[in-house]
């Protein structure tokens, strides 16, 4: 079949596929070496900035996105937490980042990484193109990939670039190109989801709380002085209808409830959705021309908050490895990507689907597992080698 005549054809280093904060972040990091990277995404850009994300960001991710001049916004906006709660048995226990591992991290929302790149991106005049539709991506196989696409206005486009980068997100098909006999898919399912909520109500504490209790897990988050961000274990076919402020906040109290008499300060819900999750990895994360970035090569339960930082790592490794692509050393150098980017997310996957056992309940959990799991958040919390290691994994690995 002959293809379509599109209206522009650019020539550019490298065509992103995807304009979350990977995505962007990629762009942004070759564009300040002087090579053009331009994205698309289906998605508006009033739609991504209004999806509501983790919020958790290592420092050395935050000190990337001020270094590299993305935008200082998260050290005037974003708030440094130094250690975070654990509770369990009704009872606090402070995780100290700080004394323990000489670390913190930062609770700034992935909306507003999004909100910062988007921004650097238009600042620096960076090409990203939202809302486009009929993404086609071709020729990965070969060193002339091309990605067509339609644009809001309705005209069609293509990009000819020497490298693809799909950064396409956990639901993304550029993944897909990689032919099925070449790669192999991990993953596992859990039996649970989380019931997010945005309340309107101030702070219930100074820091994250991640409770266990005999109801099940919940999180105790954050976003602004008025607005707090909270979830809670629930069934993954549970239906948001069901659910009104009231049996959200007595649901959320029982997880939370003990001899301190802790409770949180309630408020209006004014969002909830029910957020499905799974761990997932795909190999190779490089095919041909295409290479696959962040949710789009894998995806971590949101529960040791290691998405997004995950995906940072990715592109600061991809974006040094096209460099030296696209220079002298040509092609060769593409060999080092997955092996730098792979180690991290195996490291992840591990924490974060750890994370998730520790701190949630198993429909079909027999009494022994039940009191293995105390056991195990007893060992966790009382013992230093046991804080260490959560502190040590919470705020994350240097980039080698
Ligand atoms: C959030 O603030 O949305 C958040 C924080 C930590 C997590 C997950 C989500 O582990």
């Amino acid at each position: 079949m002959p293809e379509s005549v599109v209206d522009t054809v650019t020539e550019v280093p490298v065509a992103v596929v995807g304009a979350g904060p990977a995505g962007l972040m990629l762009a942004h990091l070759l564009g300040r070496a002087g090579v053009e990277a331009v994205a698309v995404d289906l998605r508006t850009r009033e739609e991504i900035a209004a999806t509501h994300r983790a919020g958790i960001l290592e420092a050395g991710a935050a000190r990337d996105l001020v270094e590299t001049g993305v935008s200082d916004r998260v050290l005037r906006e974003g708030h440094e937490h130094e250690g975070t709660e654990l509770r369990f048995g009704g009872r606090p226990h402070r995780i100290d980042f700080r004394a323990l591992v000489g670390a913190s991290v930062w609770l700034y929302p992935q909306t507003e990484v999004f909100v910062d790149l988007a921004d650097a991106r238009e600042r620096d005049g960076g090409a990203v193109h939202f809302g486009v539709r009929d993404t086609e991506v071709l020729d990965v196989d070969t060193a002339a990939p091309r990605v067509r696409y339609t644009a809001a206005d309705g005209t069609r486009h293509e990009i000819r670039a020497r490298y693809v980068v799909g950064a396409d997100g956990s639901r993304g098909t550029c993944r897909n190109l990689v032919p099925e006999r070449l790669r192999t898919r991990y993953g596992t399912e859990y039996p649970f989801a989380w019931f997010g909520v945005l309340a309107q109500a101030p702070a219930s504490a100074p820091e994250l709380v991640y409770a266990h209790s005999a109801h099940g897990f919940a999180l105790i988050s954050r976003r602004t002085a008025d607005v707090q961000r909270m979830y809670f274990q629930c069934d993954p076919h549970e239906r948001t209808e069901d659910w009104s402020d009231e049996r959200i906040w007595e649901t959320l109290q029982a997880r939370v409830a003990g001899e301190d008499g802790f409770r949180l300060v309630e408020g209006p819900v004014l969002e909830r959705a029910v957020l499905r999750f799974r761990s997932f990895v795909q190999e190779p994360m490089r095919w041909g021309s295409l290479l696959l970035a962040g949710d789009a090569a894998h995806t971590v339960p949101p529960t040791g908050a290691r998405g997004l930082n995950l995906a940072l790592h990715d592109v600061k490794v991809l974006a040094a490895v096209l460099l030296r692509a696209l220079g002298p050393e040509g092609e060769p150098a593409l060999a080092d990507y997955q092996p730098q980017a792979l180690r991290r997310v195996w490291r992840a996957q591990h924490f974060s689907s750890w994370m998730t056992r520790l701190l949630h309940n198993t429909p079909d959990a027999t009494p022994f597992d039940h009191h293995r799991q105390l056991g195990e958040l007893d060992t966790l919390v009382n013992t230093r080698a046991g804080r260490t290691y959560l502190a040590e994994q919470y705020t994350g690995w240097p980039t080698p």
